[in-house]
């Protein structure tokens, strides 16, 4: 990309959008744009307002810089810093994982169940940027939630979340492993988690951008992915009240699995089964525990 010259806002993406392009990047002029936007500090939408702009040479080089972030392989939400999930932006960076449109899912199955299970607190375990926490306290105003995480780091990007999106009174956050730093008579009516599912071998299969970029303790689910959902499972039966439900997201493949732990840690066999994404992966697996 050549300097010295005068850009209108147009010409500029024009340029990005090809040049990201051409060195592989699927949907150029849309991260083109989410960048711009970014550099600019202005919506989107408001790029389409102003292409006969001429920016600055502090624009253009800001730009330019979050283009060269880009081709470096740092996923475009950790560049602009922003996510979008369900209804919400939410702020992330190399703290969290990047939210994925499969636990929209997750959260969607949680809310049809919020009202048929017994009054009581929500908790989500591993709760990363605050995705699945702070979307259910924006869409169920009655909610309260508990929210956990071995990552300190990530509960601050959580801490963020829920006071941007003015859910921060309605959630309280505790570091520490799976159910561990909260009191061991607390009992939940639901339990949701998107813990780290993948097996420590395909790590290094990952693409760079995940691989070399998001952490490592939101992916690595150990010997067969499953360490962390193994732990969690019997956990999650001992604290949800009667009738209170557990949804778990899974990788591809371990549904069956995880279906059976449930059965094994005595939750109500005719009450599980696992909902698939939009890819027809079985993706969220749910069950009861016997009611009253
Ligand atoms: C797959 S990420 C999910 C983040 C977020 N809930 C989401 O859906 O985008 C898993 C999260 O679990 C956390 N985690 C990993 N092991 C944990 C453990 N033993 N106890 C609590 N949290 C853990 C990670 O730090 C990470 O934030």
């Amino acid at each position: 990309m050549s300097d010295e010259r005068t850009w209108k806002l147009l010409e500029l993406l024009r340029e990005a959008t090809q040049f990201l392009s051409s060195k592989g990047l699927e949907s150029s002029r849309l991260e083109a744009e989410w960048m711009l936007s970014s550099a600019l500090d202005i919506r989107r939408i408001d790029l389409y307002l102003q292409f006969e702009k001429v920016l600055t040479g502090t624009e253009v080089e800001s730009f330019r810089s979050l283009v060269r972030q880009r081709l470096a392989g740092r996923p475009l939400q950790y560049i602009t810093g922003d996510a979008g999930f369900r209804l919400l932006d939410l702020t992330v960076d190399e703290r969290v994982l990047v939210p994925r449109p499969e636990t929209e899912i997750l959260v969607e199955e949680a809310l049809t169940h919020l009202g048929e299970q017994p009054a009581g607190q929500i908790l989500d375990v591993g709760c990363g940027s605050g995705a699945i926490a702070v979307s259910v306290a924006r869409e169920c105003e009655a909610a309260r939630l508990v929210a956990t995480d071995l990552s300190r780091a990530a509960i601050a990007v959580a801490r963020v979340n829920a006071e941007r999106h003015s859910v921060a009174e309605r959630i309280r956050f505790f570091c520490g492993d799976l159910l561990a730093p909260l009191a061991t008579d607390a009992r939940f009516a639901v339990i949701l988690s998107n813990p780290p599912y993948i097996a420590s071998t395909d790590i290094p299969t990952l693409q760079p951008e995940i691989r070399d970029h998001e952490p490592h303790l939101a992916l690595d689910g150990g010997a067969d992915g499953l360490d962390v959902v193994r732990r969690l499972v019997p956990l999650a039966a001992r604290h949800l009240l009667p009738a209170g439900r557990l949804l778990i997201e899974v990788g591809a493949g371990q549904s069956d699995v995880v279906e059976s732990l449930l059965e094994d840690s005595g939750f109500d066999a005719s009450t599980i089964y696992t909902r698939a994404d939009l890819t027809g992966i079985p993706r969220v697996v749910t069950g009861a525990t016997p009611g009253r």
